[in-house]
């Protein structure tokens, strides 16, 4: 019995494929190639030693989805596939509905047709919005989405809280990710944007290593301890382990979960910067500058009942998150050569 890992080539997708190889688990992918590179699964072939059979192509491509579930007896899917930078979601709309949307429908009426009942879900913070109480618990207000790339992960939630309600069988976790950083300790995995990052820590990385001047720092006179923006910056690794964990307890309780998956602590961009010099003995300049549109002042996560249910929890700091994000920076300074 397999998985099959949407999206696995990606930087997420990467991290829990690997991590789903090191626990002995057999794994599909299936990846476009849109936003990432082969290269990502050769690299986690060489650390696991491991082989993992991997499709190139649309999520949303009925015949390539059939080809796959006819070879392979799949119990669970852990759909990651999609369109992810909430700036480009706003100029392509269409793009974002059909990538993300679309493609999910395509792929939970396959599973249904096909008695594959288990469906790990990647979403995110943002279905939050702008939620007033922090921490966020599971049960805060979701809705608010300030733009299509939220709106389709809120969609998405939807849907899949629609169809568990219809099929008493079909079990669905998902999985509301706060701020992913990081990389596999190693430094052959990581996070590979493409072209200008529009994520503080690549960014931050990227300003280090010379490719850029300096960090705007977006926002100074936000409500909070010194004015710029508060994320729960989560490791990479630590997220692919809490998918590890989601998979081990599919079968228990009700049919449709839902867990935060954070750290439960706020860091401001400010701390982010400190932390990185600390860390890393680089100086990196930056700029206070305007708030960026559709930013929240913070956003932390109450990650307790991923602990109290599947009984994970993240155990890397921002020390390491900022280590292993570096180290992957110096070793790859070019991300992967473009397959
Ligand atoms: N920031 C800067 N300068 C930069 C980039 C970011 O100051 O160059 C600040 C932002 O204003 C924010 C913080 O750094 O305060 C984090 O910003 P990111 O862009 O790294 O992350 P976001 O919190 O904006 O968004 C992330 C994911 C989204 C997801 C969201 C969920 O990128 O996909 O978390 O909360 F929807």
């Amino acid at each position: 019995m397999s998985v099959l890992v949407t999206g696995g080539a990606g930087y997420i997708g990467s991290h829990a494929v690997l991590t789903l190889l090191q626990k002995g688990i057999d794994v599909i992918v299936i990846d476009d190639f849109s936003n990432s590179s082969l290269e990502s699964l050769e690299r986690v072939k060489k650390i696991t030693n491991r082989d993992i059979k991997v499709y190139k192509g649309d999520v949303a491509d009925l015949r390539l989805l059939n080809l796959i579930f006819s070879n392979h007896d799949i119990h669970t899917v852990i759909h990651f596939a999609g369109s992810k930078s909430v700036g480009e979601s706003i100029s392509k709309p269409i793009h974002y509905y059909n990538n993300n949307v679309v493609a999910s429908l395509v792929l939970i009426n396959e599973m249904m047709k096909r008695g594959i009942y288990n469906l790990i879900f990647s979403s995110s913070a943002t279905v939050y919005g702008n939620s007033n109480t922090m921490p966020v618990t599971e049960n805060a207000p979701i809705g608010m989405t300030t733009n299509p790339y939220g709106t389709s992960k809120l969609m998405i939630e939807k849907i899949l809280d629609d169809v568990t309600r219809a099929n008493s069988s079909f079990r669905v976790t998902v999985l509301r990710y706060f701020n992913p950083v990081g990389a596999h300790f190693s430094g052959e995995i990581g996070e590979d944007p493409n072209g200008i990052p529009n994520n503080l820590m690549p960014y931050v990385c990227q300003v280090a290593i010379g490719k850029y001047k300096q960090v705007s720092v977006y926002g100074r006179d936000y409500p909070t301890k010194d004015g710029t923006g508060v994320r729960d910056y989560i490791h990479v690794m630590d997220l692919a382990e809490g998918h590890v964990a989601a998979l081990e307890h599919r079968n228990e309780g009700p049919n449709h979960k839902v867990y935060n998956l954070g750290t439960g602590k706020g860091y401001s961009v400010l701390d982010l910067l400190t932390t990185f010099e600390r860390v890393t003995f680089r100086s990196v300049p930056y700029v206070l500058s305007e708030r960026r549109p559709g930013d929240i002042a913070e956003c932390w996560s109450d990650p307790s009942k991923a602990y109290r249910e599947l009984g994970w929890k993240a155990k890397r700091g921002l020390e390491e998150m900022v280590r292993d994000a570096w180290n992957w920076q110096q070793k790859n300074p070019n991300g992967y050569i473009k397959a």
